[in-house]
């Protein structure tokens, strides 16, 4: 609906309207008359104004910009958005994960961070986190994962015993949990944060070359936090910190920007490399896989509607443009499926059509009808093959599936373990070699600040332990608080 500036109002279907102020009654103290139609016509659209929030990543805020590939990667891409010197129109969406619409964006949290690119062959989606790892590794966890992180059915509340028991049983979560009780889990703004793809994806050169890639998006604006004590603070007197930041940044033409890196693993190193590439719950070391410049994003421009750009827009990481291409980690795989579902329960099933997701390259769709469709489908035939002109998707070769070669027995288990798997060593190295000893202090405050807030035995006792597996001195210290 386009809203023409006349300056009398108007119902939704542009019939003047005779009062925003008064009912239509029988007499001055006479009943409200069904005939009100404008009256009830308000009254039923507030009614529906909310779609269900997000069923997590609910709260957020987001805006649009431009991707620029300054550097050729096409030796590993073919995809359009990478080529050298290729601007791209691009939105983003930042996010917490576990809050509802209306919680503090400081509370300790992973953020979201979403990336929707407009290219030539479709919308390509990225949709990662601030941290390069993830709590579980297996789609089966998120689920239950989310839950224990969520509130309890009873009270309603949240409750730290629910996440500390979760986590303690789930001996893969020890590498996310110390990056979640450190720094990084309470950013100071989100121009302040780093994105990571986290899930390795599969990059297709012109020649039908295969890699795999680890997407690192570094803030240009510094990376920076908040100690707990400046986010509680925040969280009563500013909850919507994050956001308002955002969006006053941008109005003030402070455009936040952040340079791409990839890194490149060559497609065989993948099967015995030291750590399992598709393992949501490893990084790469930095020296093993260096990172590549690939280009700089830059937001510019506040949403003009909120609800329509932001509270509608559709991530999904099954978005793959060609050249782009999944891997085989777990979790990957499960979301592929995950987005487009929750978004058509969301929203509805024509949630393409709308502004922040429709393509703004050509459509060749067979599409057609649905709750909420305003787009024609298509004039000639509505299915193929047809000999009526309609599109076909022979008429172009995008080369062979982005794929790798499988076989093998139908089987529930964990992914093979290469060499140095594990689910404490990498959380280890984090403490030791990249924390300083002031972040190292921050991080047992964090935690034994967190476990005091409702931590019961036996959760306690395991919840030490395994700070003990990450890191003896940490867990020893973090022990000592508790008398243990
Ligand atoms: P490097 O020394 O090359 O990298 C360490 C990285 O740690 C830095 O580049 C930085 O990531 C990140 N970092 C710095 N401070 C913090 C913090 N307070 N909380 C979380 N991350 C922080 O070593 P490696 O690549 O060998 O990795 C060593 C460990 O560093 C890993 O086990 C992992 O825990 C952590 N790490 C590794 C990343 C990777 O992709 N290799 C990414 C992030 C963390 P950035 O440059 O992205 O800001
Ligand atoms: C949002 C599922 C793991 C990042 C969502 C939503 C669902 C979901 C259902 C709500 C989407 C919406 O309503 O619009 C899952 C499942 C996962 C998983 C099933 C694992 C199997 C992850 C991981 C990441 C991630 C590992 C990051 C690497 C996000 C982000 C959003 C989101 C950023 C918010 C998108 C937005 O801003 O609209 N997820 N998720 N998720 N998820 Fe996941």
């Amino acid at each position: 609906m386009t809203q023409e500036s006349i300056p009398y109002t108007t119902t939704n279907v542009g019939i003047p309207v005779e009062s925003d102020e008064h009912s239509l009654t029988a007499g001055p103290v006479g009943p409200i008359l069904m005939q009100d139609h404008y009256l009830i016509e308000k009254m039923a659209q507030f009614n529906r104004e909310r779609v269900p929030e997000r069923v997590v990543h609910a709260k957020g805020g987001g805006a649009y910009g431009v991707f620029e590939t300054t550097q050729d990667v096409s030796e590993f891409t073919k995809a359009d958005l990478f080529q050298p010197g290729k601007r791209t129109r691009m939105l983003a969406r930042f996010s917490t994960v576990a809050g509802e619409q209306g919680s503090p964006d400081t509370w300790r949290d992973p953020r979201g961070f979403a990336l929707k690119f407009y290219t030539e062959h479709g919308n390509y989606d990225m949709v990662g986190n601030n941290t390069p790892i993830f709590f579980v590794r297996d789609p089966m966890k998120f689920q239950d994962f989310i839950r224990s992180q969520k509130r309890r059915p009873d009270s309603g509340l949240r409750d730290h015993d629910m996440q500390w028991d979760f986590w303690t049983l789930s001996p893969e979560s020890a590498h996310m949990v110390t990056w979640l009780m450190g720094d990084r889990g309470i950013p100071k703004t989100w121009r302040h944060m780093n994105g990571y793809s986290s899930h390795t994806y599969m990059w297709v050169n012109a020649e039908g070359k295969r890699v795999w890639v680890k997407y690192h998006i570094k803030t240009d604006q510094g990376i920076d936090h908040l100690t707990q004590a400046e986010a509680d603070q925040l969280a009563g007197s500013n909850p919507d910190a994050h956001r308002r930041d955002l969006f006053d940044a941008i109005k003030r033409g402070e455009h936040p920007s952040w340079t791409v890196y990839v890194q490149v693993m060559p497609f065989d190193d993948a099967w015995d490399y030291r750590f399992n590439p598709f393992d949501l719950t490893k990084v790469w070391p930095h020296g093993d896989y260096p990172l590549i410049e690939v280009g700089r994003m830059r937001l510019t421009e506040n949403p003009e509607d909120f609800f329509v750009h932001i509270e509608q827009a559709a991530f999904e990481p099954s978005n793959l443009v060609p050249g782009i291409g999944p891997s085989p980690d777990k979790m990957l795989l499960g979301r592929l499926f995950s987005y487009p579902d929750t978004h058509r329960y969301r929203i509805g099933p024509n949630y393409a059509q709308l502004p922040p997701n429709r393509p703004h390259s050509p459509l060749a769709s067979y599409a057609k009808d649905g709750p909420m469709r305003y787009e024609p489908a298509r004039t000639g035939a509505v299915y193929a093959p047809n000999s009526y002109g309609g599109p076909d998707a022979a008429t172009a070769t995008w080369g062979e599936p982005a794929g790798w070669d499988v076989a093998g027995k139908m089987i529930r288990e964990a992914s093979p373990l290469h060499r140095e798997d594990d689910d404490w060593g990498q959380a280890g190295t984090m403490v030791r070699t990249v924390l300083d000893d002031s972040a190292r202090d921050r991080l047992v405050s964090n935690v034994t600040g967190h476990l005091a807030d409702g931590v019961s035995e036996p959760v306690l006792k395991r919840a030490l332990q395994y700070w003990r597996n990450i890191d003896k001195d940490l867990g020893d210290r973090i022990a000592a608080a508790f008398g243990q």
